[in-house]
């Protein structure tokens, strides 16, 4: 399976819509940017829900909501409303590593925790009908904190494990500790999903190779830089349809476009895409940088698309 994986600010509605219009059913399924808890219920008339609403993902990559925390009631009682309107699984985040989510022990704040991890685990698998999956990193401090948490991931019925083979403190790079996933993945009991720095075909092939036992991939960074990626992995071909880009970038402006934001916060998030962009599907190309210097929404679409047309 390919999974989009979830990415607050990146890979909400508009990405996740553009995509399927574009490419169709590359992705087996997307999880969405977290949705956090509140002290006190979240309704689902509220904005933090947008993003999963049913109504909302008509012809988009089919998406399992993501949540971050761990009031225990209010992650129930959240799960059951999302059980009410649709949703066969949720997702808990514990790997986000902001400081000020870690801080509130949310995220993989709370892998230094097993016990706590359990008392959430017991509630929401006793008290919801929806399955339960993970999104985890090794550890916050240290990547040997993940076995303390195996016995206790494995008490329950979970219906899979995404691990990104970092710990918390080292953010989004540096190297992935594989040593360490490849002693994990016999010990834990649930299905794996590989989550990390697979950028291009290469590595995805680098990581089928040294993990033949994964069978599911979660791509982030990746599938925005190059959104033609997740096509080259499914087809094992890294030769691609290149005009197929002009198309989604057409799709997704449509879909920023519609965003109640101001137009000067539509120019920033597609210059923010197009900022990954530029240093994947577009790397190379002439003058790229030109897109971010401009600030009308319509000049920084049509000088990104000027830009790939010349390249195609
Ligand atoms: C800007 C940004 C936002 C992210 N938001 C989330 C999120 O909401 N929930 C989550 O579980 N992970 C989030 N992540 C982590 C990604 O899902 C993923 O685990 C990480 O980027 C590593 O995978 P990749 O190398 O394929 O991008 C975010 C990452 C980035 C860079």
């Amino acid at each position: 399976m390919l999974v989009l994986a979830p990415m607050q600010g990146l890979t909400g509605l508009p990405f996740r819509k553009a995509f399927h219009r574009t490419f169709g059913d590359v992705f087996d399924y997307a999880v969405s940017p977290f949705i956090s808890l509140t002290h006190g219920n979240l309704t689902l008339a509220d904005k933090k829900i947008y993003d999963v609403q049913p109504e909302n993902n008509v012809g988009c990559i089919p998406v399992v909501p993501q949540v971050l925390g761990s009031e225990t009631q209010e992650f129930v009682d959240l799960t059951n409303r999302l059980h009410e309107i649709g949703y066969t699984e949720v997702n808990w985040n514990l790997g986000c590593p902001m400081p000020r989510v870690v801080r509130k022990v949310r995220g993989s704040g709370l892998l230094p925790y097993p016990e706590r991890v359990g008392e959430v685990l017991e509630a929401l698998t006793t008290k919801t009908e929806v399955g339960i999956s993970a999104k985890m990193r090794l550890g916050y401090h240290s990547e040997n904190e993940i076995f303390d948490l195996i016995p206790v991931l494995n008490q329950f019925p979970l219906a899979n494990v995404t691990i990104h083979p970092r710990i918390g403190t080292e953010l989004y790079s540096g190297e992935l500790h594989l040593d360490c996933l490849r002693k994990v993945i016999p010990l834990l009991k649930h299905k794996v999903i590989f989550n990390g720095d697979i950028n291009t075909l290469a590595d995805f092939r680098k990581i089928n190779n040294l993990f033949p036992e994964i069978q599911d991939f979660m791509i982030g960074r990746g599938a925005v830089a190059d959104p033609l990626l997740p096509i080259k992995i499914r087809r094992n071909d890294d030769t691609c349809d290149n005009t197929l880009i002009v198309s989604f970038i057409q799709n997704l402006c449509e879909e920023i476009g519609k965003l109640r934001i101001p137009e000067r916060s539509k120019s920033n998030k597609l210059k923010e895409y197009w900022g990954m962009m530029r240093n994947g599907v577009a790397k190379g190309c002439q003058d790229s940088e030109k897109p971010l210097y401009l600030s009308h929404f319509k000049e920084v679409e049509e000088a990104i698309i000027a830009i790939l047309e010349k390249q195609n």
